[in-house]
């Protein structure tokens, strides 16, 4: 994970028309990465999906929480009506920092994640109506 090298920046900035990207930049790293990919399936019109991940030295100040904010702004701007995502039961930061920004708790899909402890781990999925 970050920092990445060109090829993965411009991989995820390809295609600009159906994602929001924020990033962090620290002097010439990027040390933040917040990625809303919007739907092209016409059924899915309007839904986004969120990822986001902070180099482990900028994580739990706050930075997450603000570029998920920009990046949720950016999202009613381009009238999206909804933004979902999925994280593993066991990170409650994560969980918690969504919940701030107003993502609610809408299901669990049940050991459907595979750890690097070799074990299933429940998911919670979340979302957002903008
Ligand atoms: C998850 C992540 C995006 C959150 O961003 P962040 O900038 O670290 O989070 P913030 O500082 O904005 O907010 C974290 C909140 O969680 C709380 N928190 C931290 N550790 C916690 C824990 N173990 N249990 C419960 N809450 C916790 C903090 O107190 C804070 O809440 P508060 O403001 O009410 O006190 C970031 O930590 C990250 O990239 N982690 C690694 C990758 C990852 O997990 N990505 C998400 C995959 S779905």
């Amino acid at each position: 994970m970050p920092p990445y090298n060109r090829e993965r920046i411009d991989r995820f900035t390809a295609d600009p028309e159906h994602k929001i990207i924020v990033v962090d930049q620290d002097k010439d790293r990027i040390v933040g990465h917040m990625q809303i990919s919007i739907a092209t399936n016409a059924r899915f019109r309007g839904i986004g999906e969120l990822f986001i991940y902070l180099h482990q030295d900028f994580q739990n100040v706050g930075l997450g929480t603000a570029m998920m904010r920009e990046g949720l702004g950016q999202a009613r701007a381009r009238k999206l009506h909804r933004v979902e995502l999925s994280v593993v039961a066991e990170n409650q930061r994560g969980i918690r920092s969504y919940e701030k920004v107003g993502f609610q708790r809408e299901g669990v899909k049940r050991e459907n994640y595979l750890g690097e402890d070799g074990k299933y781990h429940d998911e919670i999925v979340m979302g957002i109506l903008l």
